[in-house]
């Protein structure tokens, strides 16, 4: 008698990626880092709306693999607290 495997090659998995805002998190897990992309345009796009401009370059580094620079927690958070009250 053969042992059957009982776990089949596993799917190439996405690799994890854990954020600490919630709303990322949740975006991510729906499209990866395109969906984090456009949920970021759109609360910028959202906070200008409000008076308030934020440019992606305020809280990345660069555009390519988007370093936090620092504070940008804090200032995403006042960015949602923008968006939100509007
Ligand atoms: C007010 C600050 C702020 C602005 C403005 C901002 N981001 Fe972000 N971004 C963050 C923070 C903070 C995180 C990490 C979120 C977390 O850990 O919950 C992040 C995460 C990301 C990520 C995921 C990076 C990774 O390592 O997976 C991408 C991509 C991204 N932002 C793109 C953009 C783009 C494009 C713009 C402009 C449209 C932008 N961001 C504008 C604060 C900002």
């Amino acid at each position: 008698m053969t042992a059957f495997p009982l776990v089949a090659q596993e799917p190439e998995a996405e690799p994890e990626k854990r954020y600490r805002s919630r709303r990322v998190q949740q975006a991510f897990d729906r499209g990866g880092e395109d969906a984090v992309k456009v949920l970021m345009r759109d609360l910028v796009k959202r906070a200008k709306k409000s008076g308030i401009r934020y440019k992606c370059g305020q809280c990345h580094d660069n555009l390519r693999t988007y370093p936090l620079k620092p504070g940008a927690h804090e200032e995403f958070e006042r960015l949602l607290q923008i968006v939100s009250a509007h």
